[in-house]
């Protein structure tokens, strides 16, 4: 099994947006907590009038789809992703605007001036990042010294060991920047960092929905052969009166006073 922040996997898997939108919906479509997870990770960004905002690893940009919501006319936003592909969808859904501009950045390399921004953003996305020090400490460099930095990850009880218990393959190798180890990796670069968890699970009532989340991910390259019966019929038998319910684990921390060098 290709490890989580394996290049060539990750840039495979993030060449185009379809498995991200696939796995997407699948949280839109099931999640308990009602409140989207985009709400939730921007109300914490309290972006203010003549900010600076940079996001890493933007993705498919939706979360910006409404930016009016949560970017002043007076603030900037660079949004940035290492790949082509995930920026071309991300101008799609961004909506056109002159203050929201887009870049292709690798996290591990920001070709941006020391004390640029006021906010950077990289969720969902430092666990696939090969060199995790080499990328935080070039947020800290381009962090403002009163600025802040939000990512999102997710937590070592959720999913991902849900899928594995219940497909019974394969080791789960440790994922490289979790709620749970993601702490110590920042605390390097910054005198604080906070983390908050968000409440919520799936209730999946289509199997063939989770199986299409399967096949989305190259975390579960080596279930591609299996025949999709055994692997519809292996998640169906987790039903309890029709429907299929699986832990979450997802928190972001908010990090202040970057340690500059
Ligand atoms: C799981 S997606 C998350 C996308 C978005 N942030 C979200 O929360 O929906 C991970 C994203 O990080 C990008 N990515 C992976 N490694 C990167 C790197 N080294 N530098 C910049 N972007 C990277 C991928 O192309 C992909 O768009």
């Amino acid at each position: 099994m290709p490890a989580m922040n394996d290049q060539e996997s990750i840039k495979q898997q993030y060449a185009s947006a379809d498995g991200l939108q696939i796995r997407r919906m699948l949280h839109q479509k099931y999640s308990i907590n009602k409140q989207p997870y985009d709400e939730w990770i921007s109300e914490h960004y309290r972006i203010q009038p003549g900010m600076n905002v940079l996001e890493l690893g933007c993705g498919t940009g939706v979360s910006w789809a409404d930016a009016k919501r949560w970017l002043p006319d007076s603030a900037s936003l660079l949004l940035t992703d290492f790949s082509e592909g995930m920026l071309k969808t991300a101008r799609s859904n961004v909506p056109d605007q002159p203050n929201i501009s887009f870049a292709q950045v690798d996290i591990q390399q920001i070709p941006y001036e020391n004390d640029s921004f006021d906010l950077v953003i990289a969720n969902a996305m430092l666990y696939h990042v090969p060199d995790l020090d080499k990328a935080i400490s070039e947020v800290a460099r381009v962090l403002k010294p009163d600025g802040r930095f939000i990512c999102s990850t997710t937590g070592d009880n959720g999913m991902h060991q849900w899928f594995q218990r219940v497909l019974g393959e394969g080791e789960s190798p440790a994922t490289p920047f979790s709620l749970q180890n993601g702490g110590a990796s920042l605390e390097k670069h910054f005198g604080k960092a906070e983390m908050r968890m968000r409440e919520d699970g799936l209730e999946v009532t289509d199997v063939n929905d989770l199986a299409a989340y399967v096949r989305s991910t190259i975390s579960f390259g080596y279930l591609r052969d299996w025949p999709p019966d055994e692997m519809l019929a292996r998640l169906s038998a987790t039903a309890v009166d029709g429907i299929i319910r699986i832990p979450k684990e997802y928190g972001l921390f908010i990090c202040t006073e970057p340690k500059k060098r």
